[in-house]
């Protein structure tokens, strides 16, 4: 699809005085003064993050803004279906695993992008059709998500396959003619694969409540009701000079449908507005507690596919622009993700056995708590730990977890681990120790073995 023209269209059709009605919208905020924008993410529990083309990251001076500003990556065109299966059968990972490693260092989640999409397929895979594709695509998805297992927070499990246009159906490729149940057979597969990651739809021109919009929510609500795995929509949010004045709404009805939601490729056209339409897009996703965090689509305007649009946060000499500004004041005014669930995503009727509650001091005391969400397998699994500030706010953190004998840390992401087995703990990274009172963070660590459990303790400092 040519994006540019489905910008201009958007553009165009976008309901104007939006961002007078965002900016005067009321919000319960919980101020804070972080001063990046992963520490501001992180303090309010997301995240923030930003595409990068590996072949950056040995440009020193993109990797200090990326590493000072963003707590999550997503490759740009790395985990994409040309660049992992050039030859079918054959699969090739050394772009997406270097920017997995790069964000194991510097305590970054990664989004993966794309597990299919009908743009970038490889040669091999355009001139397939019926049950041989099907089958490939089923293939692809299985074999990565294998690969990447335990390492991805979200997937991008398939993206853009709805069309433009009023009819709020699906786009014609040869995907869809495999039948229309293919993506949730995408979706099944890449459960199986990588139970621990998150499972993601992702699509443009969703930014507000539309036609298109309108037919993703009927399929999401659909899988919902039929058990299809999902767990996120992803809002790419290309944007141009002004903002639908019903986004904030939109992502909230996806949210009440029981997914997570996320901003997932952020730019927006230069000009008078952009700043302000930033702005707005940040504080929207603040007032949805289940959006759970915002990537830009590149770091500096010459990073950005949008050329001369320069569309995003750093100017070409890595400057902060004004609309950097308004994103992070966007960031310190927003209210946490709040640590019990929304009204509109009702608690199982029993509390799984794995996610227990916290064991320390709740928000409202001194110290501080911690819960964990355990995604588990049959050998391994994936343990989000949530840390919740006590009245007195941290400085620092610190949670301890025994883990099962055989169980072992593998990998950890915004914390740092000491030890691997029986008794480990984690400590805050620089950009995460600070809480203000009843703030919360996130980390988490994946682990081989039994996740059986674990129950974390915090200690403030
Ligand atoms: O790497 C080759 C290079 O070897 C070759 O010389 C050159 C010649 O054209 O092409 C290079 O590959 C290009 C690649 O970007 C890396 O720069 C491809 O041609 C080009 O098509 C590709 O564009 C990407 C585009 O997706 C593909 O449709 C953009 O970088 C990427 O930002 C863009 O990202 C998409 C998201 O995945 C989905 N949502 C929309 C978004 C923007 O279009």
């Amino acid at each position: 699809m040519n994006h540019r023209r489905a910008l201009r269209a958007a553009v165009t059709i976008a309901v104007t005085g939006a961002l007078a009605a965002a900016m005067t919208m009321t919000l319960t905020s919980t101020a804070s003064a972080g001063t990046t924008l992963r520490a501001s993410a992180a303090e309010k529990g997301r995240y923030f993050g930003a595409a990068v083309a590996t072949g950056k990251l040995s440009t020193s001076a993109y990797t200090t803004i990326l590493n000072r500003e963003f707590n999550s990556v997503v490759a740009e065109n790395e985990m994409k279906w040309d660049a992992t299966e050039p030859q079918q059968g054959r699969f090739s990972y050394t772009g997406g695993d270097r920017l997995v490693s790069h964000a194991q260092a510097n305590g970054m989640s990664v989004r993966g992008h794309a597990l299919l999409w009908h743009q970038q397929e490889p040669g091999w895979a355009q001139g397939m059709s019926g049950s041989a594709l099907r089958s490939a695509m089923i293939n692809h998805v299985t074999q990565v998500a294998t690969h990447f297992r335990g390492k991805i927070y979200a997937w991008d499990v398939v993206n853009e396959a709805f069309a433009d246009g009023g009819g709020g159906g699906r786009r014609d490729s040869n995907l869809q003619r495999t039948g229309n149940d293919w993506i949730e057979a995408a979706f099944r597969a890449a459960r199986a694969a990588d139970p621990g990651a998150k499972l993601c739809y992702n699509d443009y021109n969703t930014d507000g409540i539309n036609a298109k919009s309108t037919g993703i929510y009927n399929m999401v609500r659909d899988f919902k009701s039929r058990g299809v795995p999902i767990d996120c929509v992803g809002f790419q949010s290309h944007l141009g000079t002004s903002l639908a004045g019903d986004y904030q709404a939109n992502l909230q009805r996806f949210a009440d449908l029981g997914v997570d939601v996320q901003i997932t490729e952020l730019d927006v056209m230069t000009g008078g507005n952009q700043a302000n339409i930033f702005g707005a897009v940040t504080r929207a996703c603040m007032n949805v507690s289940r959006c759970t965090g915002i990537t830009t689509w590149g770091v500096r305007d010459c990073d950005s596919w949008r050329g001369s649009d320069n569309a995003l946060l750093f100017d070409c000499n890595g400057n902060k622009k004004a609309a950097y500004t308004s994103v992070l004041n966007a960031l310190n005014a927003g209210p946490a993700i709040p640590t019990t669930p929304p009204p509109t995503d009702p608690p199982p009727t029993t509390p799984p056995p794995t996610d227990p509650p916290p064991t320390t001091p709740p928000p409202g005391t001194a110290g501080c708590s911690a819960s964990v969400s355990l995604n588990s397998w049959n050998g391994g699994f994936v343990a989000t730990v949530k840390v919740t500030a006590g009245s007195a706010g941290t400085s620092g953190w610190n949670v301890g977890v025994t883990l099962a004998s055989g169980a072992s840390v593998t990998n950890t992401w915004s914390a740092t681990a000491s030890g691997s087995t029986g008794s480990v703990r984690f400590a805050n990274v620089d950009y995460n120790g600070r809480l203000g009172a009843g703030q919360v963070t996130e980390f988490g660590f994946q682990g081989t073995g039994s996740g059986a459990g674990i129950t974390p303790t915090c200690t403030a400092s």
